[in-house]
C-alpha cells in the first residue's frame, strides 16, 4: 500500500480512467477514503464545501441508471459527489476540495476521472440529496481500474490530447503577462507550478496563467477562459468549469508548497494586482508564502 506518496509524486501519477472492472470497494479502501473525507479542511476560500460517496442500493438496476455518465464511463460501482453552498469562489473551492480526494483515490491506486459535463445531475442530485443554495459541480468514479481502457475512454483521451500539457511561457509569467517566466527563473516555486501543469482541466483546455512577483513569494492565479468554451458549458447548472480548473490548480499549489516546507496562505486581492491582462483573462486568487 503506498498512501504515504508524495503529493508530487500522486500528481504525476493520476490520471483520468474511465474503464473500470465492476468491483465494488474493499471495506478498507472505502473506509480510509471516508476517513479522509471526514477530515478535509476547509476549501481554501472559506465555501462550504461536503463530500460523500455515492452507489446504488445493490443490484437496483434503476438507481444505477440515475447514477449514470452517458455511457462515458465503464464499471464504476462508486463515485464521489458532493455539492458546494453557493457563493463567490464556490467554484473554485469545490474543484480544491475534490482535487484533494482524488488524489488520496490516487494514493490508494484506484481509478479516478472528473466528470463536470457526462454525467446524469439530476440523479446524482437526488442521491446526495442536494440542497436549496447548493451546487453539484462534478463527480468522479472511483474503483479499480480495468485492464485496458475502453474505445471511448481511449478515444476521449485522444480527442483530448490528454497528456499533453502547454509550455510553461505559455503558462507562467514573471511580474506581467509580457514577460515569461522560466523553470530556472522561477527557483523554489519551479515544483509549484510544474504541479499546477500537470494538472487535469475540463477538455484538457489548461486555463491557469500564474504571475510570480518578481522576487517575492507571490503568486497570481488568473484564469484565461478557453473562447466559445464557457459560454456553452457556464448553463449547465452549477457548473463553471474552468473555475473548477482554477480551485485544481489551488489544490496542487498548496501541495507542492507543503511538501516542498514553504508556508503561505491564499488571498483575494481588492483591488486586483494592476497588470495588463490578455483577452478572457480575469484574476482569481493570489498565494503569499508568509
Ligand atoms: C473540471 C473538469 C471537468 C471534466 N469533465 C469531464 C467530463 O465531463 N467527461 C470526461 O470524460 N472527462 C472530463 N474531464 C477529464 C478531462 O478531460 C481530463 O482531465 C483531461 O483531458 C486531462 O487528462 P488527464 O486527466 O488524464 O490528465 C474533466 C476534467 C476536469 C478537471
Amino acid at each position: 500500500m503506498t498512501t504515504t506518496r508524495a503529493a508530487t509524486e500522486l500528481i504525476r501519477a493520476r490520471s483520468s480512467w474511465r474503464s473500470y472492472d465492476g468491483r465494488a470497494l474493499e471495506p478498507r479502501d472505502r473506509a480510509r477514503l471516508e476517513e479522509f473525507i471526514a477530515a478535509l479542511e476547509a476549501g481554501p476560500f472559506g465555501g462550504r464545501v461536503r463530500l460523500q460517496l455515492v452507489e446504488p442500493s445493490s443490484g437496483d438496476r434503476a438507481e444505477l441508471k440515475k447514477l449514470g455518465t452517458y455511457g462515458m464511463v465503464k464499471g464504476a460501482r462508486t463515485f464521489l459527489a458532493g455539492a458546494v453552498t453557493q457563493g463567490p469562489m464556490d467554484m473554485e473551492d469545490y474543484g480544491c476540495a475534490f482535487e484533494r480526494v482524488v488524489l488520496k483515490a490516487t494514493a490508494l491506486e484506484l481509478g479516478t476521472c472528473w466528470l463536470g459535463a457526462s454525467f446524469n445531475r439530476s440523479g446524482f442530485a437526488a442521491k446526495i440529496n442536494l440542497a436549496q443554495g447548493e451546487i453539484l459541480p462534478a463527480v468522479s468514479p472511483v474503483g479499480y481500474v480495468a485492464s485496458s481502457r475502453t474505445f471511448v475512454d481511449a478515444t476521449t483521451r485522444f480527442f483530448a490530447r490528454a497528456k499533453k500539457r502547454k509550455p510553461w511561457e505559455e503558462l507562467f509569467f514573471d511580474g506581467d503577462f509580457s514577460t515569461p517566466l522560466s523553470p530556472q527563473a522561477a527557483g523554489p516555486y519551479a515544483e509549484i507550478l510544474e504541479m499546477v501543469r500537470l494538472g487535469p482541466s475540463a477538455s484538457n483546455r489548461q486555463p491557469w496563467r500564474i504571475v510570480k512577483e518578481r522576487g517575492e513569494g507571490v503568486l497570481h492565479l488568473f484564469l484565461r477562459r478557453t473562447r466559445g468554451y464557457n459560454s456553452r458549458l457556464i448553463n449547465v447548472p452549477g457548473g463553471d468549469l474552468q473555475r473548477l480548473d482554477m480551485g485544481i490548480a489551488c489544490c496542487h499549489v498548496e501541495l507542492a508548497a507543503r511538501e516542498l516546507e514553504l508556508v503561505g496562505k491564499w488571498e483575494v486581492l481588492e483591488p486586483p494586482p494592476r497588470l495588463e491582462l490578455p483577452e478572457r483573462t480575469s484574476y482569481v486568487a493570489s498565494w503569499r508564502e508568509a
